[in-house]
């Protein structure tokens, strides 16, 4: 499979998080986005939630804690076995389900909210289609999907052409302001997209600006 070509998933992730003493901004902080916290301050009350690539569980246990019911996606059995050691610690109850999500078949318009923070631009082009559509499946009619995305600063803004010339993904994708919201364009309304407020550690929450947040609606005809 051309995905393969590019990067095993399951075995790149699993020794991703084999180390967790690693110089990762994610792996030190405990805490939910900052978007995520607004969102939840400012817009959304969802009862039902899907997260796509938890890792170690910080937006998933957040939602949690906030009453949701949170099923949760990830490939990974090493970060599995780190979000339930931190739901224990936080004496909440995650769905956590260890799958590729694109092995998953979900039920139609079942999530008030859908987030996916840092899994998106770890996606090689052709399997974009298929989040997407998986999303629009899985979401109300009138529920929100969240993003988190890296931006030029995160990542280089590597052409999908180049992507396959290389054989690579390197270390993900930096979208530009345009390049993603031509993606999100077409089957959602955004109600909000800006870079990612950076957070001074120690913090009780989560913020880097080399992170593009988004927060969106279906729309009618997607
Ligand atoms: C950059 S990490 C983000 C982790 C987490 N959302 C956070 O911000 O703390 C991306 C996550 O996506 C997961 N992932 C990558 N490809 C996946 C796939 N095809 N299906 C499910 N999860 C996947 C990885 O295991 C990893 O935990």
């Amino acid at each position: 499979m051309m995905y393969d070509m590019l990067r095993d998933p399951k075995e790149f992730w699993e020794d991703f998080y084999e180390d967790r003493s690693k110089e990762i901004p994610f792996f030190q902080i405990e805490g939910p986005d900052e978007n995520l916290v607004h969102y939840f301050e400012q817009t959304i009350a969802p009862k039902k939630v899907l997260e796509l690539g938890w890792g170690p569980g910080r937006n998933a246990i957040y939602m949690a804690k906030q009453g949701c019911k949170v099923d949760a996606i990830d490939i990974s059995e090493n970060a599995i076995e780190w979000a339930n050691e931190r739901a224990l610690k936080e004496g909440v109850s995650v769905n956590f389900h260890c799958r590729s999500i694109f092995d998953i078949d979900v039920e139609p318009a079942t999530y008030d909210f859908i987030y996916d923070c840092g899994l998106f631009h770890h996606l090689a082009p052709h399997r974009r289609l298929s989040h997407i559509e998986m999303i629009k499946k899985a979401l109300k009619k009138d529920g929100f999907f969240g993003i988190v995305c890296f931006n030029k600063t995160g990542a280089s803004d590597t052409s999908d052409w180049d992507i396959y010339k290389k054989g690579s993904l390197n270390g993900g994708i930096g979208y530009s302001e345009e390049r993603l919201k031509d993606i999100l364009n077409k089957d959602f309304i955004i109600h909000e997209f800006r870079t990612m407020r950076k957070i001074h550690q120690p913090n009780s929450i989560f913020g880097e600006d080399f992170l593009w947040t988004s927060l969106m609606t279906m729309r009618d005809d997607a």
